[in-house]
């Protein structure tokens, strides 16, 4: 089959994370024929933008490979007949999401980059620049595939489908993460493994797993129990109660730790931010250095110091789907898409995070009917506060915002509710012009 060569925009080229994309894509030059990626960033990335396009000019040189790199602030001509777009940003950049970490703290809730407050701060400020970006796709390249991995993604993911035309599917490592994990706990290869992943976005829970044919559910809660490593780089460990984890009969994500272990993960939060730094002001100091690495002309490679960040392994959930949808390999990716009755009780028209099959045809989820009584509660409540915020974020609506905060399971009530959304409001006046 002669394939066509694909054009791939990146908005938020600058970001840190481009090396880990890059290296995914070099990894499968015979699989994925990418002839030309264009960066995109604003003037304020101008720098980093920069010095990762330098980079990538000399990772692409050392593979050999036959890829034209673009950088610019340029969006629209990155985005012009483009086949896949990426958008990979952050509105404020570290500093919005130091701001988002620090103020719940404030009024004694989690504060943390998409769940909580601190998420719906981030969605706020991102879904109207996102719907933007989706205008230009409409306009320049209408077949394009959106791979999104813009936090909180599975909100923002929902807002693209609700209110644009755009063809969109959201990503997370996440999934990629427990994977592995899993398979290391098993001693097995991933491949081995059959998962049935079901959730929302850093909210999903694993309901069935195989190996070999086996049902081995029971054999990972133990382990897990038993304090197997189940977390990412990003989130402290807080070990799970046995007894929970074998009621609960079902494998939660590690951002579950913010909803079923509040106190702890709170008293730990309450400590970083009051020594090391929240985890944002952390990763200001690694992206110093990331960037300080990156610089250097001898260097070629994604370096090993970009996998303490959390997001590693992104490029596998990115470029698995995107080789998924150009070969039509109907292959098993976790995906963020619409519901469609794959989940019972849950509109159609919401973004849930599922196991689906992919090929040319996108991503069709697995069906998986209703969720136990066990998981039910938490996700109905966190997709309601969910599609609050989406409505707060578009239309810059206030009693959508306090509404939304007041569903969310970690906001206390009304007058808490009230406190957190006038401080977010404040401290991100000039990146919210939708609330003027
Ligand atoms: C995880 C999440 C990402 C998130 C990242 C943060 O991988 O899935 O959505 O952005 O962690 O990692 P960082 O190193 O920036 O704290």
């Amino acid at each position: 089959m002669i394939r066509k060569p694909i054009k791939l925009a990146v908005i938020g080229g600058g970001s840190s994370y481009t090396p880990e994309l890059v290296e995914g894509i070099l990894k499968r030059t015979n699989s994925l024929p990418i002839t030309e990626i264009h960066f995109v960033d604003i003037e304020a990335g101008q720098e980093k933008l920069d010095i990762i396009e330098a980079l990538v000019q000399r990772m692409v040189l050392k593979a050999n490979a036959n890829i034209i790199v673009k950088a610019s602030l340029d969006r629209r001509t990155a985005i012009k007949d483009a086949d896949f777009v990426m958008t990979q940003f952050r509105v404020g950049g570290l500093q919005a999401r130091a701001n988002d970490e620090r103020i719940p703290l404030k009024y004694n809730v989690i504060g943390q980059e998409t769940t909580g407050p601190g998420g719906f701060a981030k969605a706020l400020r991102t879904i109207p620049v996102i719907l933007d970006i989706c205008k230009d796709i409409e306009e320049l390249a209408p077949n394009a595939w959106m791979l999104n991995f813009t936090n909180p993604a599975g909100l923002v993911t929902e807002a693209i489908l609700k209110y644009t035309n755009v063809k969109t599917i959201g990503l997370c490592n996440v999934p990629v993460a427990m994977t592995m994990m899993i398979a290391e706990m098993m001693q097995c290869s991933t491949r081995d493994l059959s998962l049935e992943f079901a959730g929302l976005n850093h909210l999903v829970w694993v309901h069935q797993a195989w190996l070999n044919g086996k049902n081995i559910m029971v054999d990972i809660l133990e382990k897990i129990a038993d304090g197997a490593n189940f977390s990412m780089n990003n989130i402290f460990e807080e070990p799970w109660d046995p007894d929970f984890i074998k009621a609960l009969g079902a494998i939660p994500c590690p951002y579950h730790r913010y909803f079923y272990q509040t106190e702890e993960m709170l008293t730990e939060e309450k400590y970083a931010a009051q020594n090391e730094g929240t985890r944002a002001e952390q990763v200001m100091l690694t992206e110093k250095d990331l960037f300080k690495l990156y610089q250097d002309p001898n260097l070629a490679d994604k370096p090993k110091e970009l996998e303490q960040r959390g997001g590693a392994y992104y490029s596998d959930a990115s470029l698995n789907l995107m080789d998924a949808i150009v070969n039509n390999l109907n292959t098993i990716n976790v995906v963020n898409v619409r519901n469609n009755g794959t989940i019972s009780g849950l509109s159609d028209d919401v973004v849930i995070e599922c196991s689906a099959i992919v090929g040319s045809w996108g991503a069709r989820p697995l069906a998986v009917g209703e969720l136990n009584p066990e998981v039910s509660g938490l996700i109905h409540q966190v997709k309601a506060y969910e599609q609050l915020t989406i409505e707060a974020a578009v239309h810059g609506d206030y009693n959508k915002g306090l509404i939304a905060l007041v569903n969310h399971p970690l906001v206390g009530g009304i007058t808490q509710a009230k406190e957190i959304l006038d401080d977010i409001l404040r401290t991100n006046r000039d990146y919210l012009p939708q609330f003027k």
